[in-house]
């Protein structure tokens, strides 16, 4: 059965908003849109562009997007990837890494190509950190521009690493994390203190310059920030309701994330 015919569909002022039984069957859903997207462009020769992201929120994506590789249902040869941040400073090799997680989570186990995957360096000079992220911008503008960008949600209210006080017009740099996040943070890094300070992200802009967004959140720690992404007026102090400013944008939750909703 089509699961988006489970899903109870509300709108807000802009955002259409799903709602699903849980977060397994929302994924499937999710999967699904990313599979169509990567057969219509690769029907067409064209290669598609995708911008991931890291944390709780994907994985269940991403174990569907792993199963249908199995089965031979879809497959990652001509994909491009960008993900949205990573912590700074971090290297690659550490367990805790965007870059790590994206491997052990995703691209290890699908037939994508080395050569596609692009995820911000959290281990570069100080010094470097400017060029390097215009360069990544230039290299999604090489690509065509992102055609479907998945987001989680931060407690903060921020998308990619993009906190309370980041404009619409930002782009890709160097920020410092807020004290929620590195608190939320902490389980996953045995301790606050070990959290990176800071993380290298798009920016608000680079997010909304994707062709289609797909913000998803699950469970009830969620649903406060949700209700205010979805029904308070844009502004800096939560990032992601300059969300409801793009045309193309859909907020996918379980029935835990949306319990907020009026
Ligand atoms: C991750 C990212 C973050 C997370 C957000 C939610 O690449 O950009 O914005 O999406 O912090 O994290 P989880 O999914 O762990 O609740």
């Amino acid at each position: 059965m089509d699961t988006t015919t489970k899903a109870n569909r509300k709108y807000s002022k802009q955002i259409p908003v799903y709602i699903y039984d849980n977060a397994d069957a929302a994924s499937t859903h999710v999967a699904k849109q990313i599979v169509d997207l990567i057969r219509k462009k690769s029907e067409r020769g064209e290669c598609p562009v995708l911008g991931l992201a890291t944390g709780s929120t994907p994985l269940p994506v991403y174990r569907e997007l792993i199963k249908l590789y199995r089965n031979n249902k879809i497959s990652f040869q001509n994909v491009i990837t960008f993900n949205l941040d990573e912590y700074y400073p971090i290297e690659p090799s550490t367990r805790q890494s965007c870059a790590a997680y994206m491997y052990d989570n995703l691209f290890n186990h699908i037939d994508i190509k080395e050569k596609n995957i692009h995820i911000p360096s959290g281990n570069l000079n100080r010094d470097e950190i400017a060029e390097y992220c215009r360069n990544y911008e230039n290299k999604i503008v090489d690509h065509g521009g992102i055609d479907l960008q998945l987001l989680g949600i931060g407690r903060t209210g921020h998308i990619g690493f993009n906190e309370p006080g980041s404009v619409m017009n930002s782009n890709m740099r160097a920020v410092k994390l807020d004290k929620l996040t590195r608190e939320d943070a902490a389980d996953d890094f045995m301790g606050e203190e070990n959290v990176p300070r800071q993380g290298i992200t798009m920016g608000v802009s680079t997010i909304l310059g994707a062709d289609k967004i797909i913000l998803m959140a699950w469970g009830k720690h969620k649903a406060n920030i949700v209700a205010q992404l979805v029904e308070d007026n844009i502004s800096k102090h939560v990032p992601a309701t300059f969300l409801q400013e793009h045309s193309n944008a859909e907020v996918i939750l379980d029935k835990s994330a949306a319990c907020k909703l009026t």
